[in-house]
């Protein structure tokens, strides 16, 4: 038999419930500042770890959005916005204000880099939501616009979130055991 994957969780930081609430209050947020600017958002999830929040987040939005999801890879220590694109965005993005929506924000990497990439492709705006950010971990000068939670520097999984690909469909977020780490 398959193992069950919450056996391999030693305490949760999130529940689902906590994370539904804080989504709510998120989309809520988001939604004022486009509506202030009298813009509408291009919401691009970057597979695979933004897809079960992006998916409980623009539930929540009242007024029109385009959504789209993009996959990418980063080259370690090549200049800024210079990312291999696995799955391309289907719709343009040229002239759009483009709502990047991450997991988590560890070294910054990633997000800089994709950024960077979306202003590259003539994006008017680009924004940033993110679940969960690892402000210690820093190694690059950016912040998500909008926030989740802030976290500790501990490896957390669920809710999108991987361990070698395992644990993305764990409806909280977790930390794993130590010996899941040792196997
Ligand atoms: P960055 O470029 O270092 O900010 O890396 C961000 C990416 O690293 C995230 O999108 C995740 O895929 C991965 N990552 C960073 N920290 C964690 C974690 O605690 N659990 C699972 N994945 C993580």
């Amino acid at each position: 038999m398959a193992k069950i994957i919450s056996e391999d969780i030693d305490h949760v930081l999130f529940t689902e419930e906590q994370i539904e609430q804080r989504c709510k209050e998120l989309a809520q947020e988001i939604e004022k500042d486009y509506e202030e600017r009298h813009i509408q958002p291009l919401v691009v999830g970057l597979l695979k770890g933004s897809v079960p929040f992006m998916a409980e987040l623009i539930k929540y939005f009242k007024h029109p959005i385009e959504i789209d999801f993009i996959s990418v890879s980063s080259y370690q220590g090549t200049q800024s916005g210079d990312v291999r694109i696995n799955k391309d965005l289907d719709l343009s993005s040229r002239d759009k204000n483009v709502l990047i929506v991450e997991d988590i924000v560890d070294t910054g990497r990633t997000l800089k880099e994709v950024k960077q990439l979306f202003y590259n492709k003539g994006a008017k705006d680009v924004k940033v939501v993110a679940l969960l950010d690892k402000p210690d971990r820093r190694l690059v000068n950016i912040k998500a616009d909008f926030l989740g939670f802030t976290i500790p520097d501990e490896f957390v999984v669920g809710y999108g979130l991987d361990y070698n690909q395992c644990y993305r469909n764990l409806p909280y977020i977790g930390v794993l055991k130590n010996e899941i780490y040792n196997q």
